[in-house]
């Protein structure tokens, strides 16, 4: 498998989620409500697996090793505009847990904002894959031997087997700051 192999795979789960959240808004606007139980679970999707996990490979293997490569000013180019949608998303991922936070908590003006990250996400990430999967991954795999691409295979396996330590690791520091804080 090439180490673009992975990443689309990966791809086809994130849009099958974009499919369910884009069903889920609709049924919000028609019903003036949010789940927010949803939203909570949907931007955990988003947050550990199209950002920590996908992401996260994308940016730290495969561009990295393409950030030592000569590579053309078209590759170039897009490969900066992807780091840079990497951040819009977390941006607008961070705006969404916001309003969903202030919503739980009685605001129902914040409704608006959810709906409106919602959709932008719902918009982003389909062209975001696209633009990867149409005309990035498969000419980016020509700046690589088989050794480094299996190479970069194998770094993937390995980023993805300690990411399940990280995020219940993480959650346990998180619940220990919080207990620390409260018996101080
Ligand atoms: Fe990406
Ligand atoms: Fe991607």
């Amino acid at each position: 498998m090439m180490p673009i192999g992975p990443l689309m795979i990966e791809h086809r789960l994130i849009e099958r989620m974009i499919d369910v959240m884009r069903e889920e808004l609709n049924l919000f606007e028609k019903e003036k409500k949010l789940n927010s139980d949803f939203v909570e679970m949907a931007v955990d999707f988003i947050r550990t697996y199209a950002d920590r996990c996908h992401h996260g490979k994308e940016e730290d293997i495969l561009f990295r090793e393409l950030g030592t490569k000569k590579l053309k000013d078209e590759h170039h180019h897009t490969m900066e505009e992807l780091v840079e949608e990497h951040r819009w998303g977390r941006k607008m991922t961070a705006r969404l847990v916001e309003a969903n936070k202030r919503y739980t908590e009685g605001n129902g003006e914040a409704m608006t904002t959810v709906t409106d990250c919602m959709r932008s996400l719902i918009h982003f990430y389909p062209k975001h894959i696209e633009k990867e999967d149409k005309h990035f991954f498969i000419p980016c795999m020509d700046y690589f031997t088989e050794a480094e691409r299996q190479a970069l295979l194998r770094e993937e396996w390995e980023f993805d087997r300690n990411l399940i330590h990280e995020k219940y690791k993480n959650m346990v520091i998180a619940v220990e700051k919080k207990l620390t804080a409260l018996t101080l």
